[in-house]
């Protein structure tokens, strides 16, 4: 479906936005792996977590939804049921990493797979370090489908991640929980966190960067869950806040977790007026409101050590970068190749339809000059993020302009172009 959108001449009001993806995945796996009750509220409505919970459901997990609560009959340990069916990640790298930890250490054997674009994304990475604990996870050409046996020669390990992925490492931890041996793992690139949060993990700083320590006294209890707003959802309506005239708009209840808010402290550093009220937290993650209002940008030099944690904000932040003062500029943000397209690849093909110039590298892009024509049509390329970060653009364009299989922006925010509706003016 292609979407038009038109200019918008300024931003007022308030959003409620979903719960937060990474948050309401590890909480459906944590309340589906715990013994009893747990009650979820504010869970996101995103296509990838229906996806997560589509195989608890069939490895006999019971939702009830009672209003904002999602409640969840945990199976305990090792008590899934064995899937009559290949499990189906969909479109989601989250579950189909995640799941794999959790999997591999079931008394069954299974099969996982996603869509077109998930099957092209790496999965040796998560397969690795699982088969070095001593379990079995079958893997053709680094990716889905993934044939998972049982094992029984769980081990624990001491595994420093290769690449800056918080799912790899949340596998690692999730296959930790199934040894009475304490495991440890060391992130030296501080991804998102929220693993170790939610299940109250033992961290410590070391030389080779932080270690978190995990075995099965650390299992997952029922308990009850409030996912604050998605912080990445978010930004989409932050940047286009900034960039609107004469606006303000505030945002409820946001994700304000530490190793996800590196992309606050770059919009402040370029000159963004942001401000968080009402700071409060839950499950030990840190949420608050946002308020929002019109800035004048100027780009900055963005940290090689940063880029991990901004990593889902990028296709906006290039849209924030090419409004802004002096020329954008990424790198080392090779990662960025890997997730639901390539991301470097789409942002620089996009812009370029702008009549912008913009040097492609193999870990990032430089936005060179910005001289914008009048074709506004751009690719979302079944990429949630693109799609919504250039429709975000065509509502700041003189003419608007239109984003073709719009309907991809499901996979993190069914609502959004409604919640963009109810805070632009035309
Ligand atoms: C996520 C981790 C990140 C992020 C993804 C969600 C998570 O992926 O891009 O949207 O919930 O752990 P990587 O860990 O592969 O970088």
């Amino acid at each position: 479906m292609e979407k038009y959108f038109s200019k918008s001449n300024m931003i007022a009001g308030e959003l409620e936005l979903p719960g937060d993806k990474s948050i309401s995945h590890r909480a459906l796996i944590f309340s589906s792996m715990a013994k009893g009750t747990s009650r979820i509220e504010n869970l996101s409505d995103a296509q990838d977590v229906i996806s997560t919970m589509q195989c608890f459901k069939e490895m006999g997990v019971p939702f009830v939804k009672k209003g904002k609560i999602l409640e969840v009959e945990g199976s305990g340990y090792k008590n899934f049921s064995k899937p009559a069916n290949v499990l189906d990640a969909g479109n989601s790298g989250t579950t189909a990493r995640l799941l794999t930890g959790l999997l591999a250490c079931q008394d069954f054997d299974s099969v996982l797979a996603g869509d077109k674009s998930l099957s092209k994304r790496p999965m040796k990475r998560v397969a690795d370090p699982l088969n070095a604990m001593g379990l079995n996870v079958k893997i053709s050409d680094n990716s889905l489908p993934l044939t998972i046996g049982k094992s029984s020669n769980l081990h624990s390990v001491k595994y420093r991640l290769d690449a800056p992925s918080a799912q790899v490492k949340s596998a690692v931890l999730i296959a930790a929980l199934h040894c009475k041996e304490r495991s440890e793992i060391i992130d030296p690139f501080d991804t998102r966190d929220h693993t170790e949060r939610m299940l109250n993990l033992v961290c410590e700083q070391s030389s080779e960067g932080k270690v978190i320590y995990a075995s099965s006294l650390d299992y997952p209890k029922p308990q009850d869950y409030f996912i604050p707003s998605d912080i990445s959802s978010a930004v989409f309506f932050i940047v286009f806040t900034l960039l609107s005239k004469d606006s303000s708009l505030t945002i409820k209840s946001v994700s304000l977790n530490p190793t996800r808010t590196k992309i606050l402290d770059i919009l402040i550093n370029m000159g963004a007026d942001i401000k968080i009220l009402n700071e409060t937290s839950a499950n030990n993650e840190p949420y608050g409101d946002m308020q929002v209002k019109s800035s004048r940008l100027r780009n900055i030099a963005i940290n090689k050590k940063d880029i991990p944690q901004i990593i889902d904000e990028i296709p906006i932040l290039a849209i924030a970068g090419l409004f802004a003062e002096g020329y954008f500029e990424i790198r080392n943000a090779g990662e960025l190749r890997y997730k639901e397209s390539d991301r470097i690849r789409s942002i620089c093909t996009n812009i370029n339809k702008l009549g912008v110039s913009i040097q492609e590298y193999s870990d990032g892009f430089r936005i060179m000059n910005k001289s914008i024509n009048n074709e506004h049509s751009f690719e979302s390329f079944g990429d949630h993020r693109i799609a919504m970060a250039f429709a975000i653009l065509c509502c700041l364009l003189n003419n608007g302009g239109k984003v073709n299989d719009f309907e991809c922006v499901n996979i993190s925010n069914p609502n959004f172009e409604s919640q963009l509706m109810s805070i632009a003016s035309v």
